[in-house]
């Protein structure tokens, strides 16, 4: 009797998976292939768009993310479709795709993110909208940002920031460090001057501790049982605003209009003369965080790479820093804006390491309505992924483009070929805060501290940023005193 259940059971359940396996091909075949057929005038793109539902979401993420859309451009051409992630997506490999999704056409594309991101960061981020109110509000981020008055004022801060970070390797137990785990808190506290200037110290640790339960959810399963790392990320993030709102009623309380973000955004009126709300506003900081904090460190992560596996050209970029450093009494006096300004090889070196490591490999945007492209339609609802990456490792603009050269940028690239910030309306509005950051981190690492990396020299580790393999461990030391007589030796 049993068994018979068992069998009977197993039958039951073996022939509704086949049914539901044959509906779902039905269903693709007509969707998918319905859509070739409407529209006559346009076909699209080439490409293969895998399984059923799960498309190619597995060939993309059980490989190398470049050797997938390299091999795909290769059979395809710089523009093609596939099916990720339950979408299906068109992706493009050339500057004018790019140009065009991001910025001639961009009102015709909106960003993309996952539901459940969105409730991370929160829904009145600035990366997730479009039209009137983002516009409005990324005036009000370029210019708390990128004005170069306030980045001026920012020089000592982001200074002080990066010689305390660096100190504080040499107590690490056997001076070794994890590279990129230590960077992140320089980056995270450079995020939190921007936002909030001087920010009483606990207020600051509450909200790091926090942010960070909240940054290890985002690229985790996103369910809300109790105890994983996605529910766990969600009640910090509940957190993160009850500490966002008691910082902006002591604001409020002391009539002080602040330079920084916060006091732009509480300060900010629409056309309409209506206020952000507490929500919107938080939403807007943890947003800013969030887009500062791994970046910056990824990308100092592979500049310390860089330069420690081509130790000629850290010796050129030593030379350079230590001209500075000397006109500086040695150290003694601090960085000033118009020396950070006149960097030209340690500037092209980060702008050499932002093109090959190319951390953002790519964006999403979703059609918002359908979209004819160089004889191809992309239909309404379809994501597009402009490939920054391929763009940047594209031999056409960037000869030998695996070789580590800083030289190419002595001349500019091509317009639309180097786009490590994005493009367009949502481009990034950190990017000089970015590079400022950087500048006056390699300063003091390269006229100070020596460094070894420790293990595994290769591999990349995709945390979802492509890292060195474990975050680089380096040992690190402070360079004696010879070292400056080797730069400038007595007379
Ligand atoms: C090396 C470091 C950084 C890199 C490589 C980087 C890269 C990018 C890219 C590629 C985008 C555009 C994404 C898209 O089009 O979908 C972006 C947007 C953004 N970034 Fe950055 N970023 C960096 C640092 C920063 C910093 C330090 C901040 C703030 C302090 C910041 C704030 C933002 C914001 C708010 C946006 C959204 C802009 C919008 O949607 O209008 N980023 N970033």
């Amino acid at each position: 009797m049993e068994i018979y259940i068992v069998v009977t059971c197993n039958f039951a359940y073996t022939t509704t998976i086949l049914f539901l396996i044959f509906l779902s091909i039905l269903i693709y075949y007509l969707v998918i292939k319905s859509q070739n057929y409407t529209k006559s005038k346009y076909k699209l793109p080439p490409g293969s768009m895998g399984w059923p539902f799960i498309g190619q979401t597995l060939q993309l993420y059980s490989h190398d993310p470049n050797t997938f859309f390299s091999t795909k451009q290769k059979r395809y051409g710089e523009i093609f479709k596939t099916h990720i992630l339950g979408c299906p997506c068109v992706m493009l490999g050339s500057p004018e795709a790019a140009k065009f999704v991001l910025v001639t056409h961009s009102h015709l594309f909106k960003p993309t993110y996952p539901k459940s991101k969105e409730k991370l960061i929160g829904p009145s981020a600035l990366f997730f909208h479009h039209g009137e109110y983002h516009s409005s509000l990324r005036k009000l981020v370029q210019s708390s940002l990128a004005s170069p008055y306030n980045l001026q004022k920012r020089v000592a801060d982001v200074e002080a920031l990066a010689i305390s970070t660096l100190h504080s390797w040499l107590t690490a137990q056997d001076q070794l460090v994890n590279t990129f785990h230590h960077l992140k808190k320089y980056s995270f506290d450079v995020g939190i001057l921007s936002i909030f200037g001087h920010l009483d110290s606990n207020y600051k640790d509450q909200l790091k501790e926090n942010y960070s339960i909240v940054n290890k959810g985002y690229n985790s399963f996103p369910n809300n049982v109790p105890g994983t790392t996605y529910q766990k990320a969600l009640m910090a993030r509940k957190r993160l605003k009850q500490i966002l709102s008691e910082i902006m009623l002591e604001r409020e309380e002391k009539k002080i209009a602040d330079k920084d973000l916060l006091g732009h955004l509480l300060n900010f009126k629409d056309g309409k003369g209506k206020a952000l709300t507490r929500d919107q506003i938080s939403d807007n900081i943890i947003g800013v965080l969030f887009a500062a904090q791994d970046t910056t460190a990824s990308v100092l992560t592979w500049i310390l790479k860089y330069l420690h596996d081509d130790q000629k050209l850290l010796q050129a970029v030593k030379a350079e820093q230590m001209v500075i450093y000397q006109e500086n009494d040695e150290g003694k006096k601090p960085l000033t804006w118009k020396q950070t300004r006149s960097m030209p090889l340690t500037h092209k070196v980060i702008l050499e390491s932002l093109r090959m490591a190319s951390i953002i490999s790519f964006t999403f945007r979703e059609a918002v309505t359908d979209v004819e492209y160089n004889g191809y339609i992309i239909p309404k609802g379809w994501k597009v992924m402009p490939l920054f990456r391929n763009i940047h490792h594209n031999p056409q603009f960037f000869p030998d483009p695996q070789n580590f050269d800083p030289s190419r940028f002595e001349v500019p690239p091509k317009s639309n070929t180097f786009m490590p910030f994005g493009n367009g309306v949502h481009s990034c509005p950190g990017n000089e805060l970015a590079k400022l950051e950087m500048l006056v981190f390699i300063h003091h690492l390269v006229t100070q501290y020596r460094w070894e990396v420790v293990g595994s020299q290769s591999g990349i580790q995709y945390g979802p940023f492509p890292v060195p393999q474990n975050g680089l461990p380096a040992r690190f030391w402070k360079e004696s005193n010879n070292f400056i007589q080797d730069f400038f030796p007595p007379n």
